[in-house]
Order: structure tokens, then C-alpha cells, then sequence
């Protein structure tokens, strides 16, 4: 099958903007719809920032800039975006709003159009079955920053068919993103694994085994990992760790991955991490 090169994302914050730059730098046309108008122009601000700053960089030539530019159209109504074969839902990790989104665009869609969303903790299979073609639903998980990072976890709902999982892989890569497959379970992979080790940080050092430094240079340094994980939660939100925590704690059930007490106590004081410039870190 011949993919159109056309796409749109509906969400134009921290994820979205990233997304619909990423197809728009290879060669998609792209509509960014966002309720908010104030989200609509500051992603496009930040999206020609990037570019620009590409170009400086000697990363881009100013021709391409211009043109990666000129494909992303921001639409303030979201039936302007017309007809699509692929859209990427990037709104706030809300189930409800999602489920009320995903109804609301799916007539958008061409006949084998398939509809996508970057949740992070949000069953794809539960949001598929809100849809009338839940085959032609599936999870594209970006990480942050989206024209950075390499990965795209590619999740498949229990009725995501064959076909529509082959072309997603096809689409991360021909965007330049290395896309690995999982199936539809809390947390996917990449949360289910990193966010408890997150947690078990945090219970290291309410229990007053080392403080934050210390366990994050023992991860830095022994494990080479590039961030520890007490700076990660803190650039990542406290609030959003907590958030997708409980996610995998009630869907799985187990006691291993309870949220830490002091992850609790953090978001309860909003300390959530550098967005409030307090965090298991100062960053004032
Ligand atoms: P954000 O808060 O920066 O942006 C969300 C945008 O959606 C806002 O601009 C808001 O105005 C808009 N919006 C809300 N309801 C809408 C609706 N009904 N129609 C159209 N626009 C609507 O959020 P962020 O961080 O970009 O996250 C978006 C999604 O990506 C969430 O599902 C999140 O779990 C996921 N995600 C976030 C990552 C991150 O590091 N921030 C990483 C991977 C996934």
C-alpha cells in the first residue's frame, strides 16, 4: 500500500509540536489542530525556533528550514485538517478526553486511515474500543524530546490487526525513528520498566540510604546510564511519574510496584520536579 504523504496531530504541546515537526522535516504535510489558540502559536514559534537553530548549526540547510516550515499548517478548527490517512493524538493524558477526541475524528480518517496516540499509560486497547475501527487503532509512543529521540514504542491493542501495526512500523521509520513493537499492557515497556526503577530510587533514599546525589551518581557512573533516575523524575514531573505509577500499581495489582510514600508527599507539597523549580534537586 502507498502511503499519502499527509498527516495530522491534534495537541500542540510538549509531544505534539515534536511530532509534527519530525513528519514535517520528512516531507509530510501536516495539520496541528489544539483547542487552545495561545498552544497553536507557541508550538509553531518553537517549531520555527528549532529549525532555525538547525540551520545555525550547520544541521539544516535554510532551504529545507523553509520548507519543513511551509508543510505545517496550524488549523483552528479541527475539520480543516480534511481528510487524513494517519493522525496522531498527542492531548492531555486524560482517558475521558481521549476516548471524547478519538469519536470526534475518527470520521477524518480515509477508508484505511489509521488513527494513532502517543499516550504513555493509557490502555491503547481501551481507547481502541471506542473507536468504530478499532483494527485501525494503535499506540505510537514518542519520547521527549521527539526530534531527538530515536525510539518509537509501536503498541498494539488486542484488535489492532496485522496490517495496521506493519504500516505504523513503516511510517516511524520512514520519519527516521527506530520503532519497537510491544503489545498493549500497563506501562508498555518503557514505563513499565524505567518508572519502577524510579520508585525503587526513591524508596533508597526515604529510607535514608544515600541522598539523591549519591544514588544518582551510583547510576551514572556504575550503570552509565546518562541521567540518574532522581534528576530524570524531576525533568520527566513528579506528578507525571506518580501519575503513571498508580496506572501500573492498580492495572497490575502487585505490590512491587505501590508508589512510594515520598513520591506522594513530594506531588502533595508540589514540588514536582524543575517545572516548580523544586524537585529532589533546587533548580532556582
Ligand atoms: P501538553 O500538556 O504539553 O500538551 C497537551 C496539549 O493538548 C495542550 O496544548 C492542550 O491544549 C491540548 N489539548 C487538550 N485537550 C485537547 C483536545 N480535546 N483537542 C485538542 N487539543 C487538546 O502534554 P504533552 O506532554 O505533550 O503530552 C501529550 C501526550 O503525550 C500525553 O498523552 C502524554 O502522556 C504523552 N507523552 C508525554 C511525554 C512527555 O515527556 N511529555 C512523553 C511521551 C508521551
Amino acid at each position: 500500500m502507498t502511503e499519502t504523504r499527509s498527516m495530522a496531530v491534534i495537541g500542540a504541546g510538549t509531544m505534539g509540536r515534536g511530532i509534527a515537526q519530525v513528519f514535517a522535516q520528512a516531507g509530510f504535510t501536516v495539520g496541528l489542530f489544539d483547542t487552545m489558540p495561545a498552544a497553536l502559536d507557541a508550538a509553531t514559534g518553537l517549531i520555527e525556533k528549532m529549525l532555525d537553530r538547525s540551520v545555525q548549526k550547520g544541521r539544516m540547510s535554510a532551504e529545507d528550514a523553509a520548507a519543513t516550515k511551509g508543510r505545517i499548517t496550524a488549523v483552528h478548527n479541527v475539520a480543516d485538517l480534511g481528510p487524513q490517512s494517519l493522525i496522531v493524538e498527542a492531548i492531555v493524558e486524560i482517558p475521558e478526553a481521549k476516548i471524547e477526541l478519538l469519536r470526534s475524528v475518527q470520521s477524518l480518517l480515509t477508508d484505511d486511515g489509521i488513527l494513532a496516540s502517543n499516550t504513555s499509560s493509557i490502555s491503547i486497547t481501551r481507547l481502541a474500543a471506542a473507536t468504530e475501527r478499532p483494527e485501525r487503532f494503535i499506540g505510537m509512543h514518542f519520547f521527549n524530546p521527539v526530534p531527538v529521540m530515536k525510539l518509537v514504542e509501536v503498541v498494539r491493542g488486542l484488535q489492532t490487526s496485522d496490517e495496521t501495526a506493519e504500516r505504523t512500523i513503516a511510517l516511524a521509520t520512514a520519519v527516521g525513528k527506530t520503532p519497537v513493537s510491544c503489545k498493549d499492557h500497563p506501562g508498555f515497556i518503557s514505563n513499565r520498566v524505567l518508572m519502577p526503577m524510579i520508585n525503587e530510587a526513591i524508596f533508597a533514599m526515604q529510607d535514608g540510604v544515600a541522598e539523591a546525589k549519591a544514588i544518582d551518581d551510583i547510576m551514572t557512573l556504575g550503570m552509565n546510564h546518562p541521567m540518574g533516575p532522581l534528576a530524570l523524575a524531576d525533568l520527566i514531573g513528579l506528578d507525571v511519574c506518580l501519575d503513571i505509577m498508580s496506572v501500573i500499581f492498580r492495572d497490575l495489582g502487585e505490590d512491587r510496584y505501590r508508589p512510594c510514600p515520598l513520591l506522594k508527599k513530594m506531588v502533595a507539597a508540589g514540588r514536582l520536579g524543575r517545572k516548580t523549580k523544586q524537585g529532589f534537586y533546587s533548580y532556582e
